[in-house]
């Protein structure tokens, strides 16, 4: 493996409010973490009103914030050019705000648009360990640390999947990425040991799923291609409205409402580009299904070959796979992985292997020599556990 990683976010929210205090001078209310996903089945099902089962990571997006009493909303990431952004009211407008500071300030705008009195200003400071461009969901993750810390400072106290929702409005409105809910559910409501069972239609009736990895001797590797995609890009919006065309088509809200005895009917009558984005989101819900089954069971092992076949359907049917995401997939099962698939929007990312401890080496090992011999970059290779969602953290 070419590299694991241990964060110990109590420790480094003291550094957070260390650096908030040179930044804007005196203490921050409070220092909040969010954490990045990975999705163990259920892709490209959530704006179907389907199903998905995400764990959070242990890497986080830590923010350590101040209420303002003028509007002015000033921003600083750790991981940026060194600027401070300081925006007036005006600022807070669909467009208006490009590159990171768009996912925040969009929260922001979205709280406000809700209805909720959060426009005094704030001073924010963010620090993250969720690789960006990995598909971990990053921005998920920035967003959700500001949701949950408004949350808290203007003493809203809104239900969790209501802070998913406004931190899914930013984006979709405010940063204009089409995106379903699963990744700001996964940021917010994923619980550490669980996997978080959800229905993208009620969000609200999610449930936690056990997932006991470790206790049955086994490890989830999560290796990011380092091929990076932009889901605003196009790519991502126009397999959403193949989607929506294929339900209205079938006469359905969505196509989580076909029945599975319709399939073969549905798949005859659909144009030919379309029917195979329907296959995939049909066979993908009932993996979700089967997979949340196994777990019940405690039977973590039986996912290997539901995640295979996740695989295969979003690189045969719905076609969001790349040679560095088929190839990880393929060099990762040679190396003895239960299973693997790609993870989160595709054409890149990162993918995750399903593997018995003691072959985190043999397979991490397996999947760079053959990106070596392809020709393309090392990928980078992180030790994965089902860790908490959205909390605040202790600090000095
Ligand atoms: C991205 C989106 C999610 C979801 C996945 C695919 O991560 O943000 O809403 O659609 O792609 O499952």
């Amino acid at each position: 493996m070419s590299r694991t990683v241990q964060w110990d976010d109590d420790l480094r929210a003291d550094r957070v409010a260390d650096t908030f205090r040179k930044l804007f001078g005196g203490s921050p209310d409070g220092v909040w973490a969010a954490p990045g996903r990975v999705n163990l089945i259920g892709e490209h099902t959530d704006y179907n009103d389907g199903f998905a089962l995400p764990i959070a990571l242990p890497q986080t997006t830590l923010l350590a914030a101040r209420p303002r009493t003028d509007g002015r909303l000033r921003l600083h990431s750790a991981q940026g050019d060194g600027r401070v952004i300081d925006l007036a009211p005006a600022a807070l407008a669909p467009g208006a705000v490009p590159g990171w500071a768009g996912y925040p300030v969009g929260v922001v705008w979205a709280l406000a648009e809700a209805g909720h009195p959060v426009g005094a200003g704030a001073d924010l400071h963010f620090d993250s360990t969720v690789p960006t461009g990995a598909g971990l969901s990053s921005s998920a993750a920035l967003e959700c640390a500001v949701a949950v810390a408004y949350d808290e400072l203007y003493g809203l106290r809104l239900p969790r999947p209501e802070l998913a929702r406004i931190a899914q409005r930013a984006e979709n409105a405010f940063v204009g990425v089409p995106c379903g809910i699963m990744d700001q559910m996964a940021s917010v409501c994923c619980t550490a040991e669980a996997a978080l069972h959800l229905d993208a239609r009620t969000p609200e009736r999610h449930r936690q799923v056990p997932f006991d990895l470790h206790g049955q001797g086994l490890r989830l590797l999560v290796i990011d291609t380092r091929v990076t995609h932009d889901l605003g890009d196009g790519a991502y919006a126009a397999l959403r409205a193949g989607c929506e065309r294929a339900a209205a088509l079938l006469g359905l809200p969505a196509l989580r409402d076909l029945p599975a005895g319709e399939l073969p009917r549905a798949l005859d009558t659909l144009p030919a580009e379309l029917a195979p984005l329907v296959r995939h989101v049909a066979t993908e819900n009932a993996r979700v299904a089967e997979a949340v089954d196994r777990l019940l069971e405690g039977k973590v092992a039986a996912l290997g070959p539901i995640l295979t076949a996740g695989h295969a359907s979003l690189r045969d049917d719905y076609r969001v796979s790349c040679p560095e995401t088929d190839l990880a997939v393929t060099a990762a099962l040679r190396a003895g992985a239960l299973g693997a698939r790609m993870t989160g929007g595709g054409f890149g990312g990162s993918v995750i292997a399903l593997v018995e401890a003691g072959r985190e080496s043999a397979v991490g090992g397996s999947v760079t020599t053959a990106f070596s011999t392809a020709g393309h970059r090392p990928p980078r290779i992180l030790d994965a556990a089902p860790a908490a969602g959205a909390r605040r953290l202790g600090t000095r």
